[in-house]
């Protein structure tokens, strides 16, 4: 394409550090008006002033992309086909207001609507994940200096009882969508005598692109969530797919990638994974709407 990724790709890492400056330097103050949804679903005021610098940043360097950005969405915004950063300034903000270290900034470009370059920066672990479409997926952390994903060969997976798996509960917390993911985290969990796949465990780590990392890094098998949008996954995705894992729906059937209340599973490489995915769709308690 006439982007030249490898640059783009250098601009997001910069950009990302720079965020990463911001958010370890900040005090979480949840901003006035903090809370979007319910009390689960909240904003800093560290999430505005990331939003903006990314923004600005972006609208100087690459003039002619678009932007779309967690906190300046509006419902209906679409993606289009344009070259589009696609970005989440935190990602995991219930853990950025407690202090919990599992935070990021995500960046994504997104070229005909398809994830092609991702960067995702914990500048409280100082760990950066990068990937661009085609050309692998990397780690940077204080032990490492730019590692291809996976960081170990992955092991065939033989079923579910055999594998770590993450989830999130989200913001929504009523309804019949949230009967059906408790449902089927206690279909995951429960031992086999009780009808269950008795996975080794469940993490619930509060931020959808780490979530995806850990799967691209191979410590997680398999991470399922409902209902996300296209910044808590979109640099994610090319990290994931160019370790060679794979995304596909939450539910066996339709699934349509990068719209609003995206419903997936991200699972690692390895032999056996078409076993998994079928063994976790069986673990799914209904449908979510
Ligand atoms: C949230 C986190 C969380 C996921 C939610 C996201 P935010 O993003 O990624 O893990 O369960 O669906 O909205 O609000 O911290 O940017």
């Amino acid at each position: 394409s006439a982007v030249n990724l490898q640059e783009v790709h250098d601009f997001l890492v910069e950009i990302a550090y720079r965020a990463g400056e911001m958010i370890t330097s900040a005090k979480p103050i949840q901003s006035e008006a903090g809370q979007k949804k319910n009390s689960a679903d909240i904003v800093t005021e560290t999430d505005r002033a990331v939003e903006k610098m990314v923004s600005e940043a972006l609208r100087e360097k690459y003039s002619d992309f678009e932007f779309m950005g967690e906190e300046t969405y509006k419902p209906g915004d679409t993606l289009s086909d344009k070259p589009t950063l696609v970005v989440d300034p935190i990602d995991g903000t219930n853990n950025f207001l407690h202090g919990h270290p599992y935070v990021c900034v995500s960046l994504g470009l997104a070229i005909e609507k398809k994830p092609t370059i991702g960067v995702i920066y914990n500048p409280f672990t100082k760990t950066l994940y990068t990937g661009i479409k085609n050309r692998g997926s990397y780690l940077t952390d204080p032990w490492h200096d730019h590692i291809r994903l996976p960081l170990r060969d992955p092991e065939p997976m033989k079923d579910l009882s055999h594998c770590l798996v993450a989830v999130e509960w989200g913001s929504d917390r009523s309804g019949n969508d949230y009967d059906v993911k408790n449902a089927t985290f206690k279909n995951l969990c429960a031992s086999k005598e009780t009808g269950g796949a008795m996975v080794h465990g469940i993490r619930s780590l509060g931020s959808a692109e780490l979530n995806l990392c850990a799967v691209a890094s191979g410590h997680l098998d398999v991470y399922w969530e409902n209902g996300c949008y296209a910044w808590d996954v979109c640099a994610g995705w090319v990290i994931l797919e160019e370790a060679g894992g794979r995304m596909v729906g939450s539910m066996k059937g339709d699934w349509e990638p990068m719209v609003d209340q995206m419903r997936y599973m991200a699972v690692r490489g390895g032999e056996g994974r078409e076993g998994i995915i079928e063994e976790f769709w069986g673990c799914v308690a209904g449908k979510i709407e």
